[in-house]
């Protein structure tokens, strides 16, 4: 053989080489990456059967702990529309879950407002104190009790123009109050007051007595327990007007509560126990009963359209 044709054999056999040398690294590098993304959590979610867009929503709002869950268990598309939801709360995730899973007849928007406000456990329960450093946005219910020794700090009674019997307010909200009753008046609408600022043994009075008049069921829907109103931060009023409407039970058949209806936020007023919300505010509807917030937080919790005891779990707790 020729030098040169063995030189030409042996270039041949370097190139096949070489070639061989590459293809493997190259099967060898895809079959690592493929490996590499099967650990990813991202084609882990994709194998339980999510679907390419619900993986990046659950990735990017989810904490590891969770996605591992998730890649443990089948699909539940219910976990998308929870943490989609309008009033999603991190910290609430197991909650909402667990929650939903025992009540799937509830809807989700429901799942989170309750599990928000805490109304999945009985009214009273685990109850703790308010932080009364909140001032006009301070929330008293239910499970947010004033301590014993809250004091209001400046009262000031209304006179007969704007009261039945003795009413008296904390000092912004009895200028807000006379405010709007002015201007309520300038469009031919009365509002007097009937309730407004209690002390805590004024407010263990009336639910007392309605405890002793109508019993328990009937109490609790209508009464806060002792250190549980509105009324003892001398921030609510109970709002009603004249001729057939001097009683609370008809004051939702009004024009007064219709002025209200439109007006009271401007006022810094809202409706604070509204129809077919007893069960996040723990209350019967009170179209009477307004509550003090500010004008701001007021034009708000209006605008959302939710119960102070939803606004107050989502944006300022
Ligand atoms: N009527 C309201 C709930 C109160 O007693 O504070
Ligand atoms: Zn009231």
């Amino acid at each position: 053989m020729s030098k040169k044709l063995k030189l030409k054999k042996k270039f041949k056999r370097r190139i096949i080489a070489i070639l061989l040398v590459f293809l493997l690294t190259l099967v060898g590098i895809i079959f690592y990456k493929t490996y590499k993304y099967h650990q990813t959590y991202e084609y882990k979610l994709l194998q339980v059967g999510y679907t390419k867009d619900q993986v990046g929503t659950l990735l990017e709002k989810l904490k590891e702990e969770k996605i591992l869950l998730l890649i443990a268990s089948e699909k539940k598309d219910y976990v998308l529309d929870i943490i989609n939801a309008k009033y999603y709360l991190e910290k609430n995730y197991n909650t909402y879950l667990s929650f939903y899973e025992k009540n799937k007849d509830t809807s989700i928007d429901d799942v989170i407002a309750r599990v928000n406000v805490g109304a999945i456990r009985d009214w009273y329960q685990d109850a703790t104190f308010t932080d009364t450093s909140k001032g006009y946005s301070m929330l008293t219910n239910k499970f947010h009790l004033l301590p014993s020794d809250y004091k209001v700090d400046s009262i000031k009674t209304f006179s007969a123009t704007y009261a039945y019997g003795t009413v008296s307010a904390e000092e912004t909200v009895y200028n807000q109050f006379i405010s709007m009753a002015k201007s309520a008046k300038a469009d031919g609408v009365t509002l007097v007051l009937t309730s407004g600022y209690r002390t805590r043994e004024k407010q263990e009075k009336t639910y007392n007595d309605m405890l002793k008049s109508r019993g328990q069921e009937y109490a609790d829907a209508y009464a806060a327990r002792v250190g549980a109103s509105e009324h003892e931060t001398g921030y609510a009023l109970d709002i009603v007007s004249n001729g057939k409407y001097v009683y609370t039970t008809n004051f939702h058949e009004s024009p007064a509560y219709e002025w209200l209806s439109k007006n009271a936020a401007d006022y810094g007023f809202i409706l604070r126990y509204p129809d077919g919300k007893e069960y996040l505010t723990g209350y019967a509807p009170e179209s009477w009963h307004y509550r003090y917030v500010g004008v701001d937080l007021a034009k708000k919790i209006k605008s959302e359209g939710i119960t102070f005891d939803e606004y107050y779990a989502y944006y300022l707790e």
